[in-house]
């Protein structure tokens, strides 16, 4: 019997329609557009207005999307893996509700959680899982309501993150296509840079939590940038050497949307050309567990059947990693 690796076989994407250009951010902090754009390469980011919905209403429109256009029956999900750092409520899984939602009657469900790196763990998870036989067809999904959890008066978050939405199908391939080789890392040390202080179980919300501004995204943007510039560009090269990859054999890298910048030195330190950086960066800004899929839903049409590609991630915790897959489909219509 031929090898069985996990291969992406669908993809779908929502984001929602209010958008939140620099020029308005420059109303609410003190900033400006030319800043945010050559530090950030962000011009706007959207973001889910509607209070009474969360992220699973982002969740499941990017997997009706994904559903409506691979033409999947959703009963036959037999695992949906829902990656956020916002889910709807602290307990409650986002993952069941949404398979419920669109109709994955069948499949059982959770939520992960590796900060912007949720996505990219997802893939890892669900290819495990194929490869093993166990399962058949596994949906990662990638949403955040960054919005949510936002401090629209600090200038140092507010500028790079957005709301957004996506899902990729994984399903069994023994033409050697799918998933290759992954390089996943964690360390602990980063949690001082990149948190929410409150709200989980070493400071529960409270009066004082709400008065100190601790339910929002703190980060130490500078040191964070340093370890996501050498950790991601580290994991990436490390998986082309792994593989006996070089930038030529490499038709795209999918980078986790932190900073123009970070993916910039990412791409330079894989020796890849500029137009084989899938970005997306200056629509969406950061989505945390979106990036990946948005950009995979985005840039569809051009990835072929066959093509290397890479995935590189970080994010808070420290999480990051890099992930070597063989795109399985073309997309025929459009
Ligand atoms: C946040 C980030 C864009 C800031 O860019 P930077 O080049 O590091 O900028 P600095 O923090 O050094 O700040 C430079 C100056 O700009 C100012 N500044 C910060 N935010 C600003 C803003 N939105 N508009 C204008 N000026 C700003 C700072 O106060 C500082 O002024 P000073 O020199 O007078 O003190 C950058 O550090 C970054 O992208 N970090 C990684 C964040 C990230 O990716 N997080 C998610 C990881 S998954």
């Amino acid at each position: 019997m031929s090898k069985i690796n996990a291969a992406i076989t669908a993809v779908g994407a929502y984001v929602p329609e209010d958008i939140l250009t620099n020029k308005m951010l420059e109303e609410m902090v003190e900033t400006n557009d030319e800043w945010i754009v050559s530090r950030t390469g962000i011009k706007e980011r959207r973001v889910l207005k509607d209070p009474s919905k969360g992220t699973s209403y982002l969740g499941i429109q990017a997997c009706k999307n994904l559903i409506q256009k691979s033409g999947i029956d959703p009963k036959e999900i037999d695992l949906l893996i829902f990656a956020t750092v916002t889910p709807d409520l602290p307990v409650a899984s986002t993952a069941a509700y949404t398979a419920t939602e669109i109709g994955a009657t069948n499949a059982f469900s959770y939520d992960l959680q590796a900060a912007c790196s949720s996505f990219l763990y997802g893939m890892s998870t669900a290819a495990a899982y194929i490869e093993s036989g166990k399962y058949k067809k596994i949906l990662v999904v990638g949403a955040d309501k960054m919005s949510s959890i936002i401090d629209y008066t600090d200038r140092a978050t507010c500028i790079i993150f957005g709301d957004g939405a996506g899902a990729a199908l994984f399903e069994p391939n023994e033409e050697g296509l799918g998933l290759q080789d992954e390089i996943l890392r964690s360390d602990g040390i980063g949690r001082a840079f990149l948190k929410i202080d409150a709200g989980g179980s070493l400071l529960p919300a409270s009066a004082e939590t709400v008065k100190n501004n601790q339910h929002y995204v703190y980060q130490d943007g500078k040191t964070v940038f340093k370890f996501a510039v050498s950790n991601m560009a580290d994991v990436s090269e490390q998986i082309m050497r792994k593989n006996n990859l070089t930038g030529d054999d490499v038709n795209w890298l999918v980078p986790h949307q932190a900073n123009k910048r970070i993916v910039d030195a990412t791409a330079k330190r894989m020796k890849l050309d500029a137009d084989k950086v899938l970005m997306n960066i200056q629509r969406y800004g950061n989505t945390t567990s979106a990036t990946l899929p948005l950009l995979l839903n985005d840039f569809e049409q051009q990835l072929k059947k066959g093509d290397n590609v890479i995935f590189a991630a970080f994010g808070g915790g420290f999480t990051w990693g890099s992930i070597y897959l063989k795109w399985a489909y073309n997309t025929l219509h459009n």
